[in-house]
C-alpha cells in the first residue's frame, strides 16, 4: 500500500515513518511513502504557499495553486490516489475508516496549515477528515494517526496475513483488563481468576470485564451490541453488584 502525504513541513515524517511498525513493514515492501513538498510546486520566487484572506480578517489561507499542481504531478508519477483532506471541518476518523482506507492500495493524505486551506482545495479531494473536535496546527499530526491506524489493518504488518480485518466480526466493546508480572505491585493484586489455570473461568471473567468497563465508560458503544444469553446473565450479575455496591 502507498501513502502519498502532501504537507509543507516533509520533516515532520522523518521520524515516525522510520520506527518500530511501519518501518518494519517498509523494509517487507508492504508499505511505501512518497513524501512531497507543496512548496516545491510554488512558481514565484519567494515559494508563497499562503496569502491573506479575501474579505479580511485575521491569518493566512493556503493557496490552492501549489496543492494542485503537487497532485498533479503525484498523478502522473504514481497514479491519483484517494485523495483526504486532514481538516477539523470534515467526517470524524473511525475503525471503520481505517478499514474502509486499508483497502485502498493508494492513498493521498492532504495536510492543512494556518488558519485553513482556500475552499477550492475541497473539489480536489474524494473526502476530508478530521481526528476529533479539537484544533491541531496543521495536518500533519492527524495524517501519522490515519496512517498508524491504516497501516495495521494492511494484511502482513502486524502478523495478519491471511485476512483483512472485517469490521463485521468485530464486537463494540472496550478490552478486558490486562495484567503481567508482578503477582502484587504495592498491595494491588492480579485478579484470583487470571492464576487459576481455569480457561473457562478466565474467558467468562474477560467477558465480563469488557462488558463492565463498556457500560461504565463508554455506554454509547451499546447501541451496537448484540448481547448473547451468556452476555445477558453476566449484565444482570454486573447489574446485581452495582446495586449491592
Ligand atoms: N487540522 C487541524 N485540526 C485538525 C483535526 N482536528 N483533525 C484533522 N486535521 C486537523
Amino acid at each position: 500500500m502507498i501513502f502519498t502525504l502532501l504537507t509543507l513541513f516533509p520533516s515532520i515524517f522523518e521520524s515516525p515513518l522510520n520506527e518500530s511498525l511501519v518501518k518494519k513493514a517498509k523494509d517487507k515492501g508492504l508499505l511505501s511513502f512518497n513524501i512531497i513538498n507543496i512548496r516545491d510546486f510554488t512558481e514565484d520566487i519567494h515559494r508563497t504557499c499562503d496569502d491573506a484572506p479575501y474579505g479580511g480578517g485575521a491569518g493566512m489561507v493556503m493557496k490552492v495553486e501549489p496543492i494542485y499542481q503537487a497532485m498533479q504531478q503525484v498523478n502522473a508519477h504514481f497514479g491519483r490516489p484517494h485523495y483526504i483532506l486532514l481538516t477539523p471541518g470534515g467526517r470524524t476518523f473511525d475503525q471503520e475508516t481505517a478499514t474502509r482506507f486499508s483497502r485502498r492500495p493508494h492513498l493521498g493524505l492532504v495536510c492543512g496549515r494556518y488558519e485553513g486551506v482556500d475552499e477550492r482545495v475541497l473539489s480536489l479531494v474524494d473526502e476530508e477528515l478530521s481526528l476529533g473536535d479539537y484544533v491541531l496546527s496543521g495536518g500533519e499530526a492527524a495524517a501519522l494517526v490515519v496512517i498508524d491506524a491504516v497501516a495495521r489493518l494492511v494484511p502482513g504488518v502486524i502478523g495478519n496475513e491471511t485476512s483483512s480485518i472485517d469490521e463485521s466480526f468485530k464486537e463494540p466493546l472496550l478490552e478486558y483488563p490486562q495484567y503481567t508480572r508482578p503477582q502484587t505491585f504495592m498491595e494491588m493484586e492480579v485478579p484470583a481468576v487470571l492464576l487459576s489455570g481455569n480457561h473457562e473461568e478466565i474467558r467468562r471473567w474477560r467477558r465480563k470485564e469488557s462488558i463492565r468497563r463498556t457500560i461504565l465508560r463508554r455506554p454509547d458503544l451499546l447501541e451496537h451490541f448484540e448481547p448473547t444469553d451468556e452476555d445477558r446473565r453476566l449484565i444482570r450479575e454486573i447489574m446485581e453488584e452495582v446495586s449491592e455496591a
